[in-house]
């Protein structure tokens, strides 16, 4: 099948890797002539393992290709896939500016019978404003089909959920449309739930404010752990044994980020809004996620002061194996450490470049040995695999006080008691120095 993705922002270069992958004829639509020139040359603008080998060697079978010229792509596919930023308005709503514009090019230039699949996150509701900017710009007798077909992947593991997700969900007005999807998807073997426009458009949403809500809750219950001297790790670990609980999304720490989680939430407060529906519950998740972002840092305070201190910040993408730094917990925690007066030295294994422009104020520097060299203190921010696996006999040696607050429960305390370190983490009793000495 001949398909047209929109956009080649994370969700848009995935997904069109992936259709190509199943044996598609894929054409990616981008407006930015830099990012089309560097992904022609076989280059991928961000970091997410496996997509580069696999976008190369589609391209060189001549499955996938990248343009900036609308006419062209429109003029080849069949189905187009929608895939552009739905950035928030200040207000928390979504802005729909980019999906505005490809309506209006989509409608100049579609020469043929057309299915327009929304993989973008937009409003319930949005699809039908899209049908109609569509058709009202129009210049042949065809027909266009809308479907709404939301994203579950994961930056880190796109690859991966494209072709092991748990779910395709297809939403569409009408069973045909949905068949041809059904077709296109088939290769993939991966459960196909059908259903209307405005519930699939729904289900993204739902999705994502549950996932977040599963995150405030165990964070939540972290802090009351921390009190009572509960460990938070077995807590979830027992909860999570429960099948209508699941063990997944219980990993309490500084809370969620990321370009979905915070922009969702905010999004579905706003659409329940609309319709005159006081959302209290995500409203409380997106609080204590605010909140929690900042517990690290005053925990860091009621302990020392901070100003003038050296402080290491291990990790600062808002997760590991991925370079994205939007609304990541590393730029609160930054920003608190500069207002108290600290010395910020950083180290990320990917997202220096990005963080550099959300935070011009800090350090960076190219390896942990250097960041942590005479720290008065440690925050470990995103539990790469790398800060993990970095031995602690190392904090010992080379910090001018080996104090770590770990906003990510790094290390089993088992293992922390058998070094002269001080430790605070979520939701667990503080391993301190003191106690090995006695
Ligand atoms: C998310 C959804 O998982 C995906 O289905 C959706 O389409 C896009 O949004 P992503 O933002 O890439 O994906 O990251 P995810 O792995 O879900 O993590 C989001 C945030 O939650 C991260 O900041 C992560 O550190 C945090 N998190 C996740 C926790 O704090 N605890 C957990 O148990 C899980």
């Amino acid at each position: 099948m001949h398909i047209t993705v929109v956009g080649t922002g994370y969700v848009g270069l995935v997904t069109g890797v992936g259709l190509a992958t199943i044996g598609h004829r894929v054409t990616c639509l981008d407006i930015d002539k830099e990012k089309v020139t560097r992904l022609q040359s076989g280059e991928v603008p961000i970091y997410e393992p496996g997509l580069a080998e696999l976008m190369r060697e589609k391209m060189a079978q001549e499955l996938l290709t990248f343009t900036t010229n609308a006419q062209e792509a429109y003029a080849r596919g069949k189905v187009v896939f929608i895939a552009v930023g739905t950035p928030s308005n200040p207000d928390g709503s979504a802005n729909l500016t980019y999906i505005t514009q490809v309506c209006a090019e989509i409608g100049m230039y579609a020469r043929q019978d057309m299915i327009v699949v929304t993989k973008s996150t937009v409003p319930v509701g949005t699809n039908d404003y899209i049908k109609e900017t569509i058709e009202r710009h129009l210049c042949s007798d065809v027909a266009i089909s809308m479907a709404s077909n939301p994203e579950f992947l994961r930056e880190g593991s796109g690859v991966h959920d494209f072709f092991q997700g748990d779910r395709i969900v297809i939403g569409t007005a009408d069973e045909p449309t949905a068949g041809v999807l059904e077709e296109l998807f088939k290769p993939l073997e991966i459960p196909i739930f059908k259903t209307d426009i405005r519930s699939a458009e729904m289900i993204k949403y739902a999705s994502n404010a549950f996932l977040a809500t599963k995150i405030s809750f165990i964070n939540e219950i972290s802090n009351i752990c921390e009190k009572l001297h509960a460990n938070i790790e077995d807590v979830a670990a027992g909860m999570g044994l429960d099948k209508r609980i699941g063990s997944q999304f219980l990993k309490a720490g500084i809370g969620y980020g990321g370009s979905c989680f915070p922009k969702d939430t905010d999004a579905l407060v706003q659409i329940a809004g609309n319709v005159k529906h006081d959302f209290q519950l995500l409203k409380a998740v997106i609080e204590v996620n605010n909140k929690q972002q900042t517990s690290l840092v005053q925990k860091a305070k009621q302990l020392m002061d901070l100003s003038g201190k050296r402080i290491a910040m291990l990790g600062l993408a808002f997760k590991p194996n991925t370079d994205d730094m939007r609304e990541a917990p590393s730029l609160v925690i930054a920003d608190q450490l500069l207002t108290e007066g600290a010395d910020v030295v950083a180290y990320d294994p990917q997202a220096k470049e990005n963080a550099k422009l959300l935070l011009p104020h800090i350090q960076y520097v190219g390896s942990i040995d250097e960041a942590i060299s005479e720290a008065d203190a440690v925050f470990l921010v995103t539990e790469w695999d790398e800060i993990k696996q970095y031995p602690l006999e190392q904090y010992v040696e080379l910090m001018r006080q080996p104090v770590i607050f770990d906003g990510r429960n790094c290390f089993e305390l088992e293992r922390v008691r058998q070094y002269a370190l001080d430790y605070y983490s979520i939701g667990r009793v503080p391993v301190l120095r003191r106690q090995i000495s006695v």
